[in-house]
């Protein structure tokens, strides 16, 4: 169990800047996720943890000590990818023993701790295996075995339950944090699935552009992101540039002349007329039948689409004198659907409407 430390790491590939300027600071057992969408930097940044990426600028420490131009075998690093990467022509014994023989472990011992490292993921007794024997899940898990099995300070994981079904991926969420908790071991994973990275990890960089947008708990991120990209990467989002239109107990934002949305927070020091960004999640926004009484700061607004999804329905809806908006709510069994064309009343909680300075 180690500190990890990554001050200031970039890297471009000819002009292209891939990472630019990573930061983060992961305490010894923690779990912190990068998460981002396809090309955010994700793989270079932990390709350059492991050293098998060099930086053009920045440092990284693996506890007191700097590793940054050390190669991947003087680092003490457990590695899983997403393909597996087990060695075909080896048992599992022996593709969970490779790391062990590089570092000298004797043979007693070695088979102790390949043992161990089978139990720990569920495969014992699997030993005399080949990997082309095996599920997808179980050959990952091999490979997680061969990474842990030399007790590395630090265990590195690029995406590596997306080649599983999504049965397996999560039943083995569970597991490979399980197996985390379990060893204490400071982890970094990589994953471009919002939900895989708010369920697992303790802390999670959000990256988009090859830069940090913000590193944050699960629930600070969700609700409370830093940036507009990174609201509405989480969950389904409605964005929207608008206006400060009201400020302290009253704060409230502009989308148009007619929509004015109440906020429970505004950014700091927002003056009237700031241009601000905001963002409605679509479990946020409530649709009422018009014909109930007027809530109080509901919004008139007309059906648009209408479609059922099984437990849901999701709906577009146009706000009267202004945007529209995608929503999704809950329906009881049986419950009925107000039809498209309709005549609604919109309420979204202050609490929900999101507003950040326009960038
Ligand atoms: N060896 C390379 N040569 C040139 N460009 C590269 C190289 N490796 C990565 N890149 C580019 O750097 C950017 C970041 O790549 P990276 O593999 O880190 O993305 P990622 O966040 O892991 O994406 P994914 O979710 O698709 O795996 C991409 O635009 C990619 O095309
Ligand atoms: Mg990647």
């Amino acid at each position: 169990m180690a500190r990890l430390t990554i001050n200031q790491l970039s890297r471009r590939f000819g002009s292209f800047l891939a990472v630019d300027r990573f930061s983060l600071d992961v305490e010894p057992g923690e779990f912190v996720s990068l998460l981002g969408p396809s090309g955010c930097g994700k793989s270079t940044i932990l390709r350059m943890i492991a050293g098998l990426l060099e930086p053009d600028s920045g440092s990284i420490a693996i506890g007191d000590k700097e590793v940054t131009w050390l190669p991947p075998e003087k680092r003490n690093i457990g590695l899983v990818f997403q393909s597996y990467a087990l060695f075909p022509h080896m048992s599992v014994f022996e593709n969970v023993a490779f790391g062990l023989r590089q570092r000298g472990v004797d043979e007693a011992s070695l088979k102790t701790r390949v043992h161990e490292a089978l139990d720990l993921v569920h495969l014992t007794g699997l030993d005399r295996r080949f990997p082309r024997e095996m599920s997808g899940g179980q050959q990952q898990r091999v490979a997680l075995a061969r990474a842990v099995a030399p007790q590395p300070a630090l265990l590195l994981l690029d995406e590596p339950l997306s080649n599983l079904d999504a049965k397996l991926r999560d039943s083995m969420r569970f597991e490979l944090r399980r197996l985390q908790q379990t060893l204490s071991i400071t982890t970094i994973f990589v994953t471009h699935d919002q939900e895989e990275a708010l369920t697992m990890s303790d802390r999670i960089c959000v990256l988009s552009g090859g830069q940090l947008h913000q590193v944050g708990r699960p629930r600070e991120i969700y609700d409370m992101p830093a940036t507009p990209f990174v609201a509405e990467f989480f969950g389904r989002s409605n964005g929207f540039d608008g206006k400060v239109a009201a400020l302290g107990d009253k704060a409230a934002v502009s989308l148009s002349d007619d929509v004015r949305l109440v906020t429970s927070h505004l950014p700091d020091g927002a003056q009237i007329g700031d241009p601000v960004h905001v963002t409605i999640r679509q479990e946020s926004v409530r649709i009422l039948e018009a014909e109930n009484e007027p809530a109080r700061s509901s919004l008139p607004a007309v059906l648009d689409i209408v479609s059922f999804a099984g437990s849901t329905a999701q709906f577009l809806v146009r706000l009267s004198g202004g945007p529209q908006l995608n929503a999704e709510m809950n329906i009881e069994r049986g419950g009925s659907l107000p039809e498209a064309g309709s005549h609604v009343r919109v309420m979204i909680d202050p609490g929900d409407v999101i507003v950040m300075a326009a960038r």
